[in-house]
């Protein structure tokens, strides 16, 4: 079976690269064969014992176990394997445009989880016959894209801009790529100082019809004689599916009382809604936003407000309290506690200034307004100040286990995020420096964080270390976007303002209200502990562990439950009997 770890990379990056599959005598056979024949398709119908390479490679022990798992048991060909090449000969396209994604949706390439369930309907299985290095170019894709709810931005298609999202795939010879046929992917101009080799295989899902085959069966069609009686439209309506002139279907017109046939290129599948021009919404940013679960907004500080803010912690750096270490046993993470300083909304005239204009900066309620929704409220702004040697903080948070009020959902055109941390950037952060990582597309995951992504010490390439300019503001979905911090290495110190915001849906930190009597006043007098268990107020929704819940022993007694685990954050949440 698959590790978790596996299951984890391919259902939130869309890929999954199995290193070392091949060994180097049949990486060398394979590459001798095109050598030879100096052809890059048609292989599995090559003359002679060169073939045979080809096909072993249809039903290799590891392809086909990593593939029933990915695609389903019964999965089969669906396109003939090809060479993906730098040789000009194959008359490739290096042109950086990209295609692929989830918008608008393809049922029959498309990604399918479901309560533990997976079927990707259709899988690439790409072989590596030479390394392809960081930096070579060529093939490019984008982490997560299997899964997108918003269409791919027309300058991304293009290639012309990259939003910081188009990845290299660095391979060794030997070594398998197992790809959502949905993810985003492209050629780039290839740089790489020898060959660019990828033996391409597309397996399908044992029900999707996406192209015909080659054999005569895709070609006869044996009709009974009345069909030919049939007007067009009941003719096509009534086709054998899978031929050669049938696939893809053409497509059916209803236009008055009549149906008119048109070409199968012009497939029909309405929306009921439009995309709404007057939405407020850049489409890149919704784009990056459901892709990724986190938004850099450039440059939006004033000049004055940069230098104030900065200037007000220099000035009050005696108030920097240093909390705990936070690598929770990582070994990339390790450093010392992490100095923080949380007075910014109370310290004097002028210095507070810049610090209150964040909370309720224009910008930024433009795009939680989008994002989550009006009626939002956040907590007191905290300037994280990690030194040379902080640690980082261990990743935390993700889609799996379920947790409504920390949750991303996109429905018919609108995120619904209940909880997102906005933190301004007050100094420069390079690739160099650390600071705030995260797993774009762990908004979707549908398995749990794997340890290895948790500590960084082994995540599979999946964490991403975006990097800012001074004034530069980053939202993401903290609570579903799996995040945390990279130990600092540079000797300028972090600067960076944290403010968590919350929906109006759902609290997130506890309260007076989320004690009975605090809730409900003279109405719970005399209840008993079970009756004040369910008369508490809201609080923090932290997976069950610290609010009292109800239990039903063997002979159906009701117990309260109080034993708490993980984070706790109401003081007023009953923690022992009440009544
Ligand atoms: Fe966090």
């Amino acid at each position: 079976m698959m590790t978790n770890e596996e299951n984890y990379c391919f259902d939130v990056g869309g890929y999954l690269i199995v290193p070392g599959v091949l060994t180097d005598a049949i990486v060398a056979q394979l590459n001798e064969a095109f050598d030879a024949t100096g052809h890059f398709d048609g292989m599995l119908s090559w003359e002679g014992e060169q073939r045979e390479l080809f096909r072993d490679l249809l039903v290799h022990p590891v392809l086909v176990d990593y593939v029933n798992q990915l695609c389903g048991t019964g999965f089969r060909l669906e396109q003939l394997p090809r060479l993906i090449t730098d040789d000009p000969a194959a008359k490739l396209s290096f042109d950086g445009k990209l295609s692929g994604g989830d918008e608008p949706r393809d049922q029959a390439r498309a990604y399918y989880h479901q309560n533990d369930r997976r079927q990707c309907q259709l899988v690439r299985a790409i072989w590596a016959l030479e390394d392809v290095a960081a930096g070579d170019g060529g093939p490019v894709f984008v982490q997560a894209s299997h899964k997108t709810n918003v269409e791919m931005p027309t300058g991304l298609e293009e290639g012309t801009q990259d939003l910081g999202l188009v990845r290299e795939i660095p391979l060794k010879a030997g070594d398998l790529l197992l790809l959502a046929d949905t993810t985003i992917r492209g050629l780039r101009p290839w740089t790489g100082a020898g060959r660019l080799r990828l033996l391409d295989y597309g397996f399908a899902a044992r029900g999707v019809i996406l192209e015909a085959g080659s054999g005569a069966d895709a070609f006869e069609t044996d009709e009974p004689p009345w069909k030919k009686e049939l007007t067009p439209a009941q003719q096509t309506v009534m086709h054998k599916p899978g031929k050669s002139d049938t696939t893809p279907p053409k497509t059916l017109i209803a236009q008055g009382d009549d149906c008119l046939v048109a070409a199968a290129d012009e497939a029909i599948h309405p929306s009921f809604l439009h995309r709404d021009p007057d939405s407020g919404i850049d489409a890149e940013e919704f784009f990056f936003w459901d892709l990724c679960g986190h938004l850099v907004i450039r440059d939006i500080m004033s000049p004055e407000d940069l230098a104030l803010a900065n200037e007000a912690i220099d000035r009050f750096e005696s108030d920097i309290v240093v909390q705990e270490e936070l690598s929770r046993g990582s070994t990339s993470l390790a450093g010392t506690g992490r100095p923080v300083l949380n007075t910014l909304l109370d310290l004097p005239e002028p210095w507070c200034g810049p610090f209150r204009r964040m909370v309720a900066h224009p910008a930024v309620v433009h795009r939680l307004t989008w994002m989550g929704g009006s009626g939002f409220r956040c907590d007191k702004p905290t300037a994280f100040c990690a030194v040379k040697g902080t640690s980082g903080h261990a990743l935390h948070d993700s889609n799996e286990p379920l947790n409504p009020s920390r949750s991303y959902v996109y429905k018919n055109g609108r995120s619904f995020c209940e909880a997102i941390t906005v933190t301004w950037q007050l100094r420069d952060v390079t690739d160099a420096d650390g600071g705030f990582a995260c797993v774009p597309g762990s908004h979707k995951a549908q398995y749990r964080m794997p340890p290895g992504v948790r500590s960084c010490d082994d995540d599979m390439g999946l964490v991403v270390h975006p990097t800012f300019k001074a004034g530069d503001v980053l939202l993401f979905m903290d609570g579903a976007q799996t995040h945390g911090a990279l130990a600092w290495h540079s000797d300028m110190a972090r600067r960076s303002i944290l403010i968590k915001y919350s929906s109006r849906n759902f609290n997130r930190s506890g309260g007076d209200f989320a004690h009975p009597e605090a809730r409900w006043g003279d109405v719970v007098e005399g209840m008993s502990d079970a009756q004040l268990s369910v008369m508490r107020g809201p609080d923090r929704d932290n997976h069950s562990g610290n609010v009292p819940r109800l239990d039903v022993a063997g002979d159906g007694d009701i117990q309260v439950l109080y034993e708490r685990s993980g984070g706790l954050y109401s003081g007023a949440t009953p923690d022992k009997p009440l009544a």
